[in-house]
């Protein structure tokens, strides 16, 4: 299960998807928003985050204007790790090199084609481990750091 989630910025990127997501077959849940009506990122990131640590769903696509406040908003929550992409390359080594479960797309900035070629590779691409698990383990030990 993928949970899926935008704020008005990334609404109609949003609909592309689940149209996509549903044309492919992939199972998701929306946590919203359900309108391009005003909304808050951080709500939206809070709730796809806690569908993906709660076990309910595997991975997440979170998608604002930019992608940049929905993917900081995800990552201060212990957990996860959400990506930003806007190329192939990226959205496939996130999850080769970085195991990433969250990831983000701006809204404004890419078009629904491209956007789409992200999310099939993001969600076929699993994780190598070997050396990158030591990394990740180590972003891991980052969450308690405070200074
Ligand atoms: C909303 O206008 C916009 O700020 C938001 O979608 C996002 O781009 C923030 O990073």
């Amino acid at each position: 299960m993928i949970a899926i989630g935008s704020d008005h910025g990334g609404y109609a990127l949003k609909q592309e998807i689940m149209a996509y997501l549903e044309s492919q077959g992939v199972s998701y849940r929306d946590y919203g928003c359900y309108s391009e009506e005003s909304c808050d990122y951080p709500d939206i990131a809070a709730a796809v985050c806690s569908a993906i640590n709660g076990g309910d769903c595997e991975k997440g696509i979170l998608i604002c204007g930019t992608g940049i406040g929905i993917s900081i908003a995800a990552n201060k929550i212990k957990g996860i790790r959400a990506a930003l992409c806007s190329d192939y390359y990226s959205a496939k080594y996130t999850r080769l090199h970085n195991d990433a479960n969250i990831l983000c797309l701006g809204g404004r900035t890419i078009g629904p084609g491209s956007a789409c070629e992200l999310v099939q590779v993001f969600l076929t691409t699993e994780f190598e481990g070997g050396r990158h698990q030591r990394r990740v383990d180590k972003i891991t030990a980052l969450e308690n750091t405070r200074e």
